[in-house]
């Protein structure tokens, strides 16, 4: 049963005078468990599929099922409760807060969870922190790290509501080599412990080829 399942997906961006078709006609879908690897040129609709399915944006044809849910129907609130609770999100430049400690920025998404106390959420932040080592930081300020601890950062704010998968655009395209040797290495820690579900938007091959399969874009289709 695949827990991602894109059916027909086309989005075009229209502003006064252009229209560009980002995704054509996409059909892809991934099972639970697995690491998949996004490839191809710049501009190729990368960054659109993955905000498509993580349901950042609704596409303009076609449908986005995710664990079994048809998410077409979703009102944007339900839309962003589903997300919340289901997937984390890695982006190449952070994202962190900056006005935001670093044990600040990872509880943010616990923000939006009933039923957990403060306490459960700080216990929540700590044992994150702890597993990505970066314990001895949380009260250090985004601009106070380096670029690999602020992309561990990123991390653990995406996996402290415990999602079952994750969506990563480009998460290395910012680091040196062993900085991102590193966060591959968490994701596939993430991947094989946890049985997260990834897909990751890379212009690495040879982090490409790591993963369980790779999937080539070329001008919003799919080509390979
Ligand atoms: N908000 C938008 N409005 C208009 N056009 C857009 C918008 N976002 C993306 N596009 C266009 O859609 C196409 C796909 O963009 P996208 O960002 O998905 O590419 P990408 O494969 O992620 O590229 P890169 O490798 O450079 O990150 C591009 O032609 C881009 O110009
Ligand atoms: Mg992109």
């Amino acid at each position: 049963m695949p827990i991602i399942e894109l059916s027909g997906i086309c989005k075009v961006y229209r502003t006064k005078e252009i229209e560009t078709t980002a995704l054509d006609n996409i059909n892809m879908s991934v099972e639970k468990g697995e690491f998949v690897s996004v490839m191809g040129p710049s501009g190729c609709g990368k960054s659109t599929l993955l905000n498509i399915t993580g349901l950042l944006d609704r596409p303009t044809a076609g449908t986005v099922r995710l664990l079994d849910r048809d998410c077409n129907g979703l009102s944007d609130t339900a839309l962003s409760h589903f997300r919340n609770e289901n997937i984390g999100f890695v982006f190449q430049s952070f994202h962190l807060i900056p006005s935001l400690s670093v044990e600040d920025n990872v509880e943010l998404p616990l923000d939006y969870r009933n039923g957990l106390s403060g306490a459960d959420r700080r216990r929540r932040v700590d044992e994150v922190l702890e597993r990505l080592g970066l314990s001895h930081r949380k009260k250090h300020m985004p601009s106070q790290l380096s670029g690999g601890q602020c992309q561990r950062v990123a991390i653990a704010r995406a996996i402290v509501g415990r999602p079952s998968i994750i969506l990563a655009d480009e998460p290395t395209g910012n680091l040196d080599s062993r900085m991102g040797a590193e966060v591959m290495d968490l994701l596939h820690d993430l991947n094989t412990t946890d049985g997260i579900t990834i897909v990751m938007v890379t212009h690495n091959e040879l982090q490409a080829k790591q993963t369980d399969r790779i999937v080539r874009f070329f001008d919003g289709r799919i080509i390979s």
